[in-house]
């Protein structure tokens, strides 16, 4: 157990007491309580990181080396494809989701989950991909476990939300929920920022805190008693992710691989998205907001972008590197922000300023010894849903999904007339194009009839 006063005291950080004391033992105990989940070898890293100024050196960066998983026909895909497959069917691999932010930008009241993307019936970002883990679990006779990483703002709402839905047919038991953790806000000065005498301003500590969440809930050792060494990570916030993508994980295994990262070709310099890199013979992702218009700008020989590998945050691990992150002192990316605090002297809060911490997923991507590049087709494996509108909106989402039904519709024999109406497809269908050949044999066989909504009407596909 943490000795909070001992540890406030090295550090020169007592005065955090100051107020919650005149207001008596019990706000001073909360005080006390809410600073003994504060990590103190990381709170000296963020203190540290106060006064570091961080310089990307880019001068060795190279585009990395890609395997191209659109191209299904060569003879390495089709291994991978044989060996994921075995390693779905073997129940050796689990999932997990990513949803623990607070869908600001989409101003969306909720978990993002629960945004209702669906054009026709409404159906959520969480039942799309409850929808394709059901159907892989199908596909592979396998358990294939799904752990939702929530966020402290969400848990409660996102655990009600698949409770109230009944998981979406899925045992209970098969979707985990692990909560990320916080890193408290400072000041310039590396001093704790109050909401009141006794509360903590802490935040979410960033997807990278999925680490140490799912290290801590104990999941990593139900998992490897389940046999479970592949684990495959996704955002919330994609809905045309290919989960499970057995080609991808193949890929990795094969490689023996420790963590794996799957891209697609940016449509433009400025795209907002992560770009992966090698660097000094290591395998990175440098933040959008990071680079600089130049290095994204620069062309290759065929007149394209040089650095053209997009981040899409789809990654598998290997269960053991997964745990080793857990203690790895990733980054810490600070932001500066206006915060609800007490500013001192006033009894109040108003907005100060402060500095925020988060870790990213992607930063351990340099620890691994061996990384799989995969570039996958857009089209197919990639829209997310970021903003209200304008680009990686619902609008454009919802554009992709029904492009990608309708792409995919001959090849399951199935045909639909729809004009230029979009098309919703549920996932139950096809979830990536490994299901293509399986419900093409199924409704030719008559074993299903496919449900599909088409303007503002279901039909069925024949
Ligand atoms: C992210 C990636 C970017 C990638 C893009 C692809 C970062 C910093 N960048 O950008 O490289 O190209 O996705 O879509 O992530 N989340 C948590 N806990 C948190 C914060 C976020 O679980 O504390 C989850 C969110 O619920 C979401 C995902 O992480 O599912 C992405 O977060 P977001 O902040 O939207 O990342 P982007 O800036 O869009």
């Amino acid at each position: 157990m943490v000795n909070v006063r001992s540890e406030l005291a090295s550090r020169g950080l007592e005065g955090v007491f100051t107020r919650a004391n005149t207001l008596g033992d019990k706000a001073t105990q909360r005080l006390n309580d809410a600073l003994t989940e504060v990590d103190f070898e990381v709170l000296d890293r963020q203190r540290a990181a106060l006064n570091q100024e961080v310089v990307l050196d880019t001068s060795t960066v190279s585009p990395p080396q890609l395997i191209n998983s659109s191209a299904v026909e060569s003879a390495s895909n089709s291994a991978a494809v044989a060996c994921g497959e075995q390693a779905l069917t073997d129940n050796r691999v689990a999932i997990i989701t990513v949803a623990g932010g607070q869908a600001s930008r989409l101003g969306f009241n909720g978990p993002k989950g629960a945004y209702p993307l669906g054009q026709v019936t409404g159906t959520s970002l969480f039942q799309m991909l409850a929808e394709q883990v059901i159907l892989l679990r199908e596909r592979y006779r396998c358990e294939l476990p799904w752990i939702i990483q929530t966020g402290p703002g969400n848990h409660h709402d996102t655990v009600a939300y698949f409770a109230a839905r009944n998981w979406f047919g899925m045992s209970s038991s098969s979707v985990h929920f692990v909560c990320q953790g916080t890193l408290p806000a400072l000041n310039a000065n590396g001093d704790f920022m109050l909401t009141a005498p006794d509360k903590l301003f802490s935040n979410p500590d960033g997807h990278g805190g999925v680490y140490r969440a799912i290290k801590r809930s104990g999941m990593i050792e139900v998992l490897r008693a389940k046999g479970i060494d592949v684990l495959y990570y996704c955002q919330v916030d994609n809905p045309l992710v290919f989960m499970s993508d057995p080609t991808f994980i193949g890929h990795h295994l094969l490689a023996d691989a420790q963590m794996s990262v799957k891209v697609v070709e940016k449509t433009e310099a400025s795209e907002k998205v992560g770009l992966v890199v090698e660097n000094d013979g290591k395998v990175q992702c440098l933040e959008y907001s990071d680079i600089s218009d130049e290095l994204q700008a620069q062309t290759a020989d065929d007149g394209g972008l040089l650095y053209r590998a997009g981040n899409i945050a789809v990654h598998v691990y290997d269960i053991n590197f997964f745990e080793e992150m857990a203690e790895a002192h990733l980054p810490l990316h600070l932001a500066s922000k206006k915060i609800k605090a007490l500013a001192p002297g006033d009894a109040i809060p108003s907005d100060v300023d402060a500095i925020k911490f988060e870790t990213f997923v992607f930063d351990a991507l340099p620890l691994a010894d061996r990384v799989v590049v995969q570039l996958a087709d857009r089209m197919f494996e990639f829209a997310p849903v970021k903003n209200r509108e304008g680009s990686d909106s619902a609008s454009t989402s919802r554009t992709a999904l029904s492009e990608r039904a309708k792409a995919w519709l001959p090849l399951i024999d199935a045909s639909i007339d729809c004009g230029d109406h979009q098309i919703e497809f549920s996932s139950k269908i096809v979830s990536g194009p490994q299901d293509l050949s399986y419900r093409k044999q199924q409704i030719q066989q008559g074993h299903q009839q496919l449900i599909c909504s088409c303007g503002n009407k279901l039909v069925t596909l024949a």
